[in-house]
């Protein structure tokens, strides 16, 4: 018998080998979840279940935690990843996490089609190809379930040199809304975090200077802890957020 918020339930988190989605499959497992954890970095997403979830996990109702490779912009890769959870688990995830995301910062007169497009491929079409995928199983098995998209702080005040960035999380916002009007008629709840600037290696590519500037804009004057936007995930995940859907919740510090 496992305890937890989330006990006995199946979750997948994408963007799992690193940061934000490390974090959250260390509390999910915590909270009694079976965990997915998926990345295009199949040897990081293997280290986070040898090293991270195994270790926080209880005897789990469903089975054995798994790693495996994803790439979240491409559909056939989406596919494959929702048929193997279906082979191997017989049922689809009620949790799913979207983390997988990545940057390619320039000044808006610099910057490449080419790093506009990869920004906005894995960061809102990749969020689009897992929710549509999932969404799909959960309702066909008939299901009630938790999405929890990962957007930004960025995505609701802009920032210099994302523009790119900031607009696929203003965009998941938008599709985090709209997708919780359709699904809420399936008891599938569908909510956004907004985390502000959390100590992960995405922003240790942030320069210092920034970083000090940024500083003085943070209320609470530090960088986010990973496990501090994983608490959220948890909660969101659980039946304590049973009434909230189409939320975006600001993880920032106050920025
Ligand atoms: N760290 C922050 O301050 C911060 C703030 C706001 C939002 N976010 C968002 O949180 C999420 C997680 O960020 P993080 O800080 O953990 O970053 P991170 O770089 O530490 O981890 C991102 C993970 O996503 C994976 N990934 C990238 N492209 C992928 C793809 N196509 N398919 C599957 N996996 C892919 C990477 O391999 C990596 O493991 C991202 O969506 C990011 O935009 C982060």
């Amino acid at each position: 018998m496992t305890s937890g918020a989330v006990a006995g339930k199946l979750a997948l988190v994408t963007g799992a080998g690193s940061g934000l989605g490390r974090a959250a499959c260390q509390v999910l497992s915590r909270e009694g979840a079976t965990v997915i954890a998926a990345d295009r970095n199949y040897e990081a997403v293997q280290e986070t279940i040898r090293k991270h979830t195994a270790l926080a996990s209880g005897s789990n109702a469903i089975g054995d935690h798994t790693a495996v490779e994803l790439d979240v912009s491409n559909a056939k890769s989406v596919q494959s990843l929702l048929q193997m959870m279906i082979n191997q688990y017989k049922t689809p995830p009620t949790i799913v996490v979207n983390s997988a995301g990545i940057t390619r910062d320039n000044w808006l007169v610099k910057l490449s089609e080419e790093d506009y497009d990869s920004v906005l491929n894995v960061n809102l079409k990749g969020t689009f190809l897992v929710m549509q995928a999932f969404a799909r199983a959960m309702t066909e098995a008939e299901l009630p379930g938790s999405i929890i998209n990962i957007s930004s702080i960025v995505g609701k005040y802009g920032n210099m040199g994302q523009t790119n960035y900031a607009s696929s999380k203003a965009g998941v916002v938008a599709l985090t809304q709209s997708a919780a009007k359709e699904l809420g008629k399936f008891n599938i709840r569908v909510n956004a975090i907004l985390p502000g600037f959390i100590n992960t290696p995405m922003v240790k590519t942030v320069p210092e200077k920034v970083i000090g500037q940024l500083m003085k804009l943070i209320p609470l004057g530090r960088l986010g802890d990973p496990m501090e936007v994983a608490e959220v995930i948890a909660f969101l995940s659980s039946n304590k957020s049973s009434f909230i859907t189409g939320a975006a919740i600001d993880v920032s510090g106050g920025y």
